[in-house]
């Protein structure tokens, strides 16, 4: 593929969206042809899909929630991903298959290896150059959510969270090209990370 694909993972709040759009500044400034993008969502289709994943008080069973996923990455790689790296651009995109694994699979406790597959299926094996994990400590997500409306996901418990939280600490060990970042530090202290790691892989010069 000739363009990178950069996927930022982590918790709700953990501030994957406020990083994400630093780094887009970024990369753009540096002359990078840069495509932002999210999961789940992305497209009009995929975020149509969005819409009822995260509808609060909505009963959607683990195995629906899953395919519902799946059904947003198929359409999101297809149309709008693969195309991009295709054409060289860069692709940041907020979430990707490591959020499916650490919420319905850690999470809810689907089966890891059903998820892997649906996962392959649905990115057609497309593997990000560089995944960015940032991990907080608990007690900052009410501070960082006071004001937030909270969607269906949000709404989990903290057991929730520490499972996920689990999840998230085994995959980055065993995932190619994949980084923990300290997300309880100051936005500009990570972002500073961030860059470096860009740096390193030479994404940036
Ligand atoms: N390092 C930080 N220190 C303090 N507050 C932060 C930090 N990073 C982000 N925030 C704030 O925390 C809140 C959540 O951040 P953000 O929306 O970037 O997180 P997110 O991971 O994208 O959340 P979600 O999973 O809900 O999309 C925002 O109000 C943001 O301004
Ligand atoms: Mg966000």
């Amino acid at each position: 593929m000739k363009g990178k694909f950069i996927v930022l993972e982590g918790p709700d709040r953990c501030g994957k969206s406020t990083q994400a759009k630093l780094l887009y500044n970024r990369l753009v400034e540096c002359g990078h042809e840069v495509i932002l993008t999210r999961e789940p969502g992305g497209t009009p289709t995929a975020e149509r899909i969005r819409q009822i994943v995260l509808e609060p008080g909505l009963d959607i069973r683990p195995m629906a929630e899953l395919m519902l996923y799946e059904a947003s990455r198929a359409q999101h790689t297809q149309e709008k991903i693969l195309p991009a790296l295709e054409a060289g651009k860069t692709v940041i995109c907020e979430r990707y298959t490591m959020s499916t694994c650490a919420y319905q699979g850690y999470g809810r406790g689907i089966d890891l290896k059903v998820i892997d597959a649906l996962n392959k299926v649905a990115s057609l094996n497309l593997q990000p150059d560089l995944t960015l994990v940032f991990l907080m400590s608990d007690k900052y997500f009410t501070e960082r959510g006071e004001y937030l409306f909270s969607d269906r996901l949000e709404q989990e418990d903290i057991a929730f969270r520490q499972k996920m939280r689990q999840g998230y600490l085994e995959m980055v060990k065993t995932t190619p090209n994949a980084y923990l970042v300290d997300a309880d530090k100051h936005i500009d202290e990570i972002q500073n990370q961030v860059r470096q790691l860009l740096l390193e892989r030479h994404i940036i010069d």
